[in-house]
């Protein structure tokens, strides 16, 4: 087990480069299958989730292979059409692969996705997108048995913009006879990378972004080069790291227009951020203010990855702030271990109050999940005294050398190996 030993009260100063976004990278990797011929996924992050997505290619009979971060990705050899459980089981974005299996291969296996507890995380909107678009799906106890013959264009609704669900249906479009429209589709900024992708290797799609996206399927394919968008959710956890022990940071590729319901309530905590093209700095005050309500919504709404830091950094504001989480069930698992640090939150349902105290304590705790680990930093990096954070393998899942960043940024961070 690795943990990270962080003695927190130093004021983070500097400028760093943010990773590729994890989120948005993880559909590109899937995408790569409708193409015979290469792709290069340049701005790729260094992650174990990316690696899971990288040996599912693998397996699949793909060449897959890294230079630093730059991905490239051959498809030609493609030879199954499966993926087995210990795949699926160690992240949820495998599920993104049925979508680009069933395009490419007209049949496609795998059993439910893992990733993190954050309660219920059924896929009923990924299949009824699938079915819509012409797939036969059968459940056999934890397997399902994916069959298209041919996939149609047709008229998609989604009963809510789920992310994953928008994704899947893209990538099945992609290889469908004519237009796919679909409505009230995800907006986030990891949608627009897919869709730049899909553009890049030859599928044309337009409207992403917006809540209608239409995919021209069935188009020749052709290898692309194509970079990834920086991680929104890294950069937020830094800048929120920041503003929980006081200095300045700067992020030098920034994509702040990404950011701006985070940047709000921080603006709300009394930081101050200059915003520029591809850049942020963030100057943290002497005493960081309640942020009132935040409500997790789907994109340009409050992103449900930022809520753990942002709960974090309440911890020690000048009062009250109260949280309502709308996208996952269980998605307060860092509160029992903030609380450990002294934090003062009660929670019901969805709902949470957080009281501010003058300050956390460091104490043993662990990451119950990535950004519940991504939580827990932020509040070890403004406590007072030694947190040792274990079950890092959660936090590399979605952040690039954490400890070596914070370092940069004049933090006290230790990896170790237990
Ligand atoms: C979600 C987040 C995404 C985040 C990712 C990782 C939203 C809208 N999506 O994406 O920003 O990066 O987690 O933390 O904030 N649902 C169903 N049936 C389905 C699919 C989804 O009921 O078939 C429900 C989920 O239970 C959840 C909601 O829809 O309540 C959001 O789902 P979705 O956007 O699909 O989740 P992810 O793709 O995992």
């Amino acid at each position: 087990m690795t943990e990270f030993v962080i003695h927190g009260g130093r004021k983070l100063k500097g400028s760093i480069a943010v990773q590729g976004s994890k989120n948005g990278a993880l559909p590109l990797l899937a995408a790569a299958l409708l193409v015979c011929g290469e792709v290069v996924i340049e701005n790729c992050p260094q992650l174990s989730d990316v690696d899971c997505a990288l040996d599912i290619l693998t397996y699949l009979g793909c060449k897959a292979g890294r230079s630093g971060n730059s991905v490239a990705v051959d498809c030609t050899g493609m030879c199954a059409h499966d993926i087995p459980e210990r795949l699926m089981k160690r992240m949820r974005s495998s599920v993104v692969f049925l979508g680009a299996i069933l395009a490419r291969a007209g049949c496609a296996e795998m059993t439910m996705p893992g990733g993190c507890m954050l309660g219920p995380r059924p896929i009923d909107y990924h299949l009824d997108a699938l079915r819509a678009l012409g797939a036969e799906i059968a459940a056999e106890g934890e397997r399902l048995l994916c069959r298209a013959d041919s996939l149609r264009g047709c008229d998609l609704f989604l009963p809510f913009p789920s992310v994953g669900t928008t994704e899947n249906a893209m990538l099945a479009a992609s290889a469908a006879q004519g237009t796919t429209r679909i409505m009230n589709a995800a907006r986030e900024p990891e949608i627009l990378d897919l869709a730049g992708f899909l553009n890049a290797i030859g599928i044309p799609v337009r409207g992403a972004g917006t809540t209608v996206i239409e995919v021209e399927g069935g188009c020749r394919t052709h290898g692309a080069r194509y970079t990834v968008a920086t991680d929104r959710i890294a950069a937020g956890t830094y800048l929120c790291a920041a503003a929980a022990c006081g200095g300045t940071v700067e992020i030098t590729n920034a994509r702040p227009e990404h950011m701006a319901a985070l940047t709000n309530a921080l603006r709300h905590a009394g930081c101050d951020i200059l915003e520029k093209l591809g850049y942020m700095r963030l100057t943290a005050p002497s005493h960081i203010a309640p942020v009132g309500i935040v409500e997790t919504r789907p994109y340009p709404g409050y992103a449900t990855d930022m809520q753990p830091p942002l709960m974090a950094l309440m911890c020690t504001a000048e009062g009250t702030s109260v949280f309502i989480e709308n996208i996952f069930e269980s998605r307060y698992n860092h509160m029992e271990q903030l609380r450990r640090m002294g934090a003062d939150i009660q929670s019901e349902g969805r709902f949470a109050a957080v009281h501010g105290v003058a300050r956390l304590t460091g104490a043993p705790v662990t990451a119950p999940d990535l950004r519940a680990g991504a939580a827990l930093v932020t509040a070890a990096l403004g406590a007072y005294g030694r947190t040792e954070i274990s079950h890092i393998d959660h936090l590399e899942r979605g952040y690039e050398r954490m400890d070596e960043t914070l370092r940069r940024l004049g933090a006290d961070v230790i990896r170790r190996e237990q």
